[in-house]
């Protein structure tokens, strides 16, 4: 049997903007929060997606469990296309795939005790009452929470409590896969170490795999497989995650670990600065949509083409032309500490 989850080509998202003021009637203005995306999940792999906001997280992630429609491009969920899934088999996907989001208050009803609608969703999923009960109190125990909790309302819990309980509210229809968008970012930074332990233990006991939404590089890091960055719709670079840590390729994904906050203030030198502001997925891209803000990017090439994702090293694959190995251009290029620098070129030049 196969182990893909989902296998993921050409996937597209185009929003309708209308026409922007003052512009002719018929001049559309189309937003490419997702576009022409490739990749594979595997059964079991927690894989993270970072990327900065608007860069199409949460839509390509909502594609996924079929809350958008894909513009183009095909979605296989355990080799089944699911835009051609029968009616009747939508409702036994609906049970096998989960969201767990941001904002956990907003989750659940406060005029409801969260044991009721806890009950609501078991029965929803064709639980008998006697099912529900001993399902629900097992995922309280999964979460580390006591019964008691099941009597208040929501307005009366902490985020953290909040946050298990939609885990509990996910894991009911025993899942296979939980798409969880940001779920620690409305947190305290104490109660994110708890929640993120229990997404860990989602994985080990449960076998459950995540699609793990975060601007968080250090929570990526610690709990995903597998990465993809993500920069204006599309993918830049993916690998398993010791390999993007430790040698990232691709000049956005050295920016963003450049920039996150140093455990060690002094360590790295940090001397990659982006240009400009980032720009807009308007209108479909016929470069490399990073090239206007890469410091080293190459006039005549990253504004004329877009990069093909290619693989470069078993699993990693990156869209950037100096990674491209069947061209020339990396070679006036040299890696230092992780960061791409013109050869000849003075550090800080
Ligand atoms: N329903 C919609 N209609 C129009 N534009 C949308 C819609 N949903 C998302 N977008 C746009 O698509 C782009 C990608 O949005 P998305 O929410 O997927 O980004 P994200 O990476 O999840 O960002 P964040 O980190 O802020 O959550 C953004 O420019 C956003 O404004
Ligand atoms: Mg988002």
């Amino acid at each position: 049997m196969s182990d893909i989850l989902f296998d993921v080509r050409h996937l597209s998202k185009v929003f309708d903007l209308g026409r922007g003021v003052g512009a002719p009637r018929d001049q559309k203005r189309l937003l490419y929060a997702v576009e022409d995306m490739n990749f594979t999940m595997k059964k079991g792999e927690t894989l993270g997606v970072v990327g900065e906001s608007g860069s199409g997280k949460s839509t390509m992630g909502r594609c996924l469990v079929g809350l958008e429609k894909p513009t183009q491009g095909s979605i296989t969920y355990r080799g089944q296309d699911l835009a051609k899934i029968p009616k009747q088999q939508q409702q036994k996907l609906r049970k096998d795939m989960q969201i767990v989001f941001q904002n956990p208050i907003s989750s659940f009803n406060p005029s409801k005790t969260v044991g009721e609608s806890l009950r609501e969703v078991a029965a929803f999923h064709g639980l008998s009452k006697t099912q529900s009960n001993d399902r629900i109190g097992n995922l309280l125990g999964f979460v580390h929470l006591d019964s008691e909790v099941l009597q208040a309302r929501s307005n009366v819990l902490s985020g953290g409590q909040l946050q298990r309980l939609a885990i509990v509210r996910a894991l009911i229809p025993n899942p296979s896969f939980i798409l969880a968008d940001e779920p620690v970012s409305a947190l305290d930074v104490s109660v994110q170490a708890q929640i993120l332990r229990l997404f860990d233990n989602l994985k080990r006991e449960l076998g459950v795999s995540t699609l793990f939404v975060s601007h968080d590089l250090t929570v990526v890091e610690h709990l995903c497989d597998r990465v993809i960055v993500m920069y204006l719709g599309s993918i830049v670079e993916m690998a398993p995650v010791r390999k993007l840590f430790d040698h990232p390729l691709h000049p956005y994904t050295q920016l963003l670990l450049a920039s996150r906050p140093r455990e060690f203030p002094g360590q790295v030198v940090q001397r990659f600065e982006p240009k400009g502001e980032i720009t807009s997925a308007i209108g479909r891209a016929h470069d490399c949509r990073f090239h206007s803000r890469c410091p080293v990017s190459v006039n005549g090439v990253c504004d004329q083409e877009i990069p093909s994702l290619l693989e470069v090293s078993p699993g990693h694959w990156v869209a950037c032309v100096l990674s491209d190995k069947r061209r020339d251009i990396g070679k006036s290029f040299r890696l230092t500490h992780g960061i791409w620098e013109r050869k000849g070129m003075q550090v800080g030049a």
